[in-house]
């Protein structure tokens, strides 16, 4: 059963590429994928690139085109909720898209025609993501010393927030939680990506999951902290996580 890998960026793709076995560029609907074996498991890897609808076709184009059957994102997220750290974890159970309002038409946040304001996750796939993750945050974090990231980073489990915004003020960010909270949501995170990634994997019953660290704190410092981050830190933590992660996941 084929699994895609999915990153936003280059940057945070270059680690997982090493580690790819007989690796064969496949070109579709203007992107391009890299199929190949990593513990065993045949994976593709792929750029979601930035924003919902650029993540909605590349997940769209691995499951109609690269006949992916489980799809997990690996990438960075800024916090939110007070206690999220630079340099910690995030695991997604659930996306809601911060920036949806078809209201009157339809609550606030309320995905219009599916009834429901949140995107799960697959419960399996996530739990092994989970495990993987605290697995892998356990190791020394030797190479990423003198960065400046907390030694002991903690790991977080819940709902992550999207939307088609860098969140790059306090305010905004302080906002945008509020909002979130005033509708029942306490996100953890946001990012620009995964409830698209979420809503394919649901249209057509893949299962999916989610892992991103926390570059930045969404507010004035964010633009600068993302990038430092994701030069420095991104590939190589998605690289360690992953790696525990197929090897906990069953092959069948
Ligand atoms: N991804 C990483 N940091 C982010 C931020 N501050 N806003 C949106 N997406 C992000």
């Amino acid at each position: 059963m084929t699994l895609a890998i999915l990153s936003a960026l280059a940057e945070e793709q270059h680690s997982l590429r090493a580690r790819l076995q007989d690796a064969e560029r496949v070109q579709r609907a203007g992107r391009e994928f890299w199929r190949g074996r990593w513990q065993g498991h045949e994976v593709v890897l792929a750029l979601s690139r930035v924003g919902k609808v650029a993540a909605a076709t590349t997940a769209t184009a691995l499951i109609e085109g690269l006949g992916v059957r489980r799809i997990v994102f690996s990438g960075v997220a800024g916090g939110v909720e007070p206690g999220v750290r630079v340099g910690d974890v995030v695991v997604a159970d659930a996306f809601v898209q911060h920036d949806l309002d078809a209201s009157p038409l339809f609550p606030r946040f309320e995905i219009p025609l599916y009834g429901c304001d949140r995107m799960v996750c697959d419960a399996a796939l996530t739990a092994t993501l989970f495990e993987a993750t605290n697995q892998a945050m356990a190791e020394p974090a030797g190479r990423f010393e003198g960065l400046g990231l907390p030694d002991d980073p903690a790991v977080h489990r819940g709902l992550v927030a999207s939307g088609d915004r860098f969140v790059s003020a306090a305010a905004e960010s302080q906002v945008l939680r509020e909002r979130l909270l005033q509708a029942g949501h306490r996100p953890l995170a946001v990012e620009m990506e995964g409830a698209a990634v979420a809503q394919v994997c649901f249209d057509y019953g893949v299962p999916f999951a989610a892992v991103r660290t926390v570059s930045d704190r969404a507010d004035e410092h964010a633009h600068r902290d993302f990038t430092r981050f994701v030069q420095a830190v991104a590939s190589p933590r998605a690289e360690a996580i992953l790696d525990r992660f197929l090897g906990l996941l069953s092959r069948s």
